[in-house]
């Protein structure tokens, strides 16, 4: 039986919501004289139980219970948090989650701009929430989890997408610009992760996915004087997206961990590199311009669905992203 996109959703309290939906009947041939039905399902977002009800035209009253249905309510029910919201891959990644029905708090200290991207994906089958967040303050990140739990109860994936790179060097860099990075990128993910724990008790299908990089995993050598501590900070995600898969299962919890590492994305950040002339000699900038070659945001995006959609055994742990012909 196809399903109409829900026309109406009722919430009350912030638990129960009722979607209440009209579609022909012709499977329910049982029912004589009936060609159409209303169906009202209750559904608890929090157990994620679910009740149908269907009043017949023509008369009649059934109470069913339909896993087909419970899988597409599921699906649409779905929250995820996603940190860095606001622009770059976080962005994008929003947009994809939205597109596929999920319910998505974007947190970033540009509010405005994720509520312009809401507005842009108000016709979307998910919806996305803008939180204002400064990750680099922990009551900022602990008031966001507290509204996320008083709105959805709960959190089913988390994108530890934010993070950031100054151009420094450790020989002549400034430590305020190293704790900043190593807050953001190291802490803050420590941060809401705790937090999504928590909020992921008694939720099935939970994914956290750690935006890392190929600097995660290697030093990138070609012009290496202004990496600093971005490095340390990408292998210390990956150390801890590590540490959370060998906790999740030492106590036997059902949370995938997935550590996806881009090599470079156009992004705000990237363009930021476009500063490096300063920085760098003439010879490093002509080394640097010869490998150009970029992945776009929506590359990342589509990734981060194509380990979300894996069946609920197969667990991503490791996915390694470059565009084609990179050599950094
Ligand atoms: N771009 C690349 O080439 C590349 C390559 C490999 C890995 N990555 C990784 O991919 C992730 C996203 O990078 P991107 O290129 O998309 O970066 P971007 O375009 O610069 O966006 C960074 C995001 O992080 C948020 N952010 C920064 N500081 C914050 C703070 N104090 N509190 C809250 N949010 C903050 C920004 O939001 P607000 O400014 O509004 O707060 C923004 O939404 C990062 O973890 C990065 O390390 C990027």
């Amino acid at each position: 039986m196809p399903l109409a996109p829900f026309p109406l959703r009722i919430f009350f309290g912030r638990e129960i919501c009722v979607d209440i939906c009209i579609h022909t009947l012709l499977m329910y041939s049982y029912v004589p004289g009936t060609r159409c039905s209303w169906e009202i399902i209750f559904l608890n977002i929090r157990t994620k139980s679910l009740s149908r009800l269907y009043v017949y035209i023509g008369g009649g009253l059934s109470l069913r219970n339909s896993p087909q249905v419970k899988s597409w309510l599921i699906e649409n029910l779905q929250v995820a948090v996603v940190t860095g919201a606001s622009a770059g891959i976080g962005a994008e990644v929003v947009k994809a989650l939205v597109k596929k029905g999920f319910t998505v708090v974007g947190l970033a200290r540009r509010k405005n701009r994720v509520q312009e991207l809401a507005t842009e994906l108000k016709e979307e089958p998910g919806k996305l929430h803008a939180c204002e967040c400064d990750l680099t303050k922990e009551e900022d990140i602990l008031a966001a989890f507290r509204w996320i739990k008083a709105q959805w109860g709960g959190v089913d994936v988390l994108v530890n997408n934010a993070g950031v790179f100054k151009l420094s060097t450790l020989t002549n860099g400034h430590t305020e610009d190293w704790k900043h990075i190593l807050d953001i990128n190291v802490l803050a993910v420590c941060i809401c992760t705790r937090e999504s724990m928590q909020l992921m008790e008694d939720r099935e299908h939970c994914h956290v996915i750690n935006i890392c990089s190929v600097a995660g995993h290697r030093i990138p050598n070609l012009v290496p004087s202004f990496l600093h501590v971005y490095p340390a900070s990408k292998h210390a995600l990956r150390a801890i997206s590590d540490s959370l898969r060998a906790e999740c299962a030492r106590n036997k919890r059902r949370i995938k961990v997935t550590n996806l590492s881009p090599g470079t994305v156009q992004t705000e950040m990237a363009a930021g590199l476009g500063n490096l002339s300063e920085k760098l000699t003439e010879e490093d900038m002509a080394e640097l311009s010869q490998h150009k070659v970029t992945l776009q945001s929506k590359d990342i995006a589509d990734a981060v669905l194509y380990v979300l959609e894996t069946p609920p055994h197969v667990e991503i742990r490791e996915l390694i992203i470059e565009p084609l012909g990179a050599v950094l």
